[in-house]
């Protein structure tokens, strides 16, 4: 039997485990594959350009598809801009799955813009540098007020083939830095290994 004073202590411990079960059970109906593609969404690069993280702009726009009712955007809030790998970029790479559970998927790691949600919008957004090398699109999800899905939109079609976009990692810069020092090393170590040889048939000359 609990004591008295453990007793305030069990109950503030069962409401945090109620609050958590309640906090999972509302993101528990995120699947992507129940979601309906209700936006329709926009990004300025063409397909295959290629553009540089961390320098270059691209702008993305959206809002919800006309040819659907009035009122079908009613309940959404606020919605959230992603840019997603597409299935090129994910092969051989778990960590960068499409998970149907939305709260697993590891589609679209990089956040655009999370902002209220105001019918047609759009944002200029310099891509950010972390972002490595692969091919991309974007993906826009709509989110109701308790912060569930209840809409998306996409620049690529269902099956992530076009449309598509490569952004070139800021690191491929490094890559070429790398290979300059890795040159200068190599130079270094020769040199060196000329001067003892130099200096050994010097001294073997001034023996004789
Ligand atoms: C808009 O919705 C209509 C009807 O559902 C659909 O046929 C059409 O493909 C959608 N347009 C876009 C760009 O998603
Ligand atoms: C939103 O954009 C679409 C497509 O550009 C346009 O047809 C529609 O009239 C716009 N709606 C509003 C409310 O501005």
């Amino acid at each position: 039997m609990a004591s008295t004073a453990a007793r305030p202590l069990l109950l503030l411990a069962s409401a945090v485990v109620l609050a958590s079960f309640l906090a999972t059970a509302a993101h528990a109906s995120g699947l992507f594959s129940t979601l309906p593609k209700t936006l329709v969404v926009t990004a300025s690069p063409t397909p295959g350009q290629v553009v540089k993280g961390g320098e270059d702009k691209i702008k993305i726009t959206w809002g919800l598809n006309k040819s659907l009712p009035a009122g079908t955007d009613d309940k959404y809030k606020t919605i959230k801009v992603k840019l997603c790998y597409a299935p090129v970029s994910q092969k051989d790479r778990p960590w960068r799955k499409t998970v149907d559970h939305l709260n697993k998927d590891k589609t679209c790691q990089f956040k655009i813009v999370a902002r209220p949600y105001a019918g047609n919008d759009s944002v200029e957004w310099t891509v950010e540098k972390d972002a490595p090398t692969g091919t991309y699109f974007v993906r826009v999800y709509a989110f109701d007020a308790v912060d569930g899905e209840v809409g998306y939109g996409e620049t690529t079609d269902a099956k992530k083939t076009t449309n598509l976009f490569q952004v070139e990692a800021i690191s491929g810069r490094h890559a070429t830095l790398d290979i300059v020092s890795i040159c200068f090393s190599v130079f270094s170590v020769v040199s060196l290994f000329g001067f003892f040889f130099n200096e050994k048939r010097k001294g073997k000359a001034e023996s004789k």
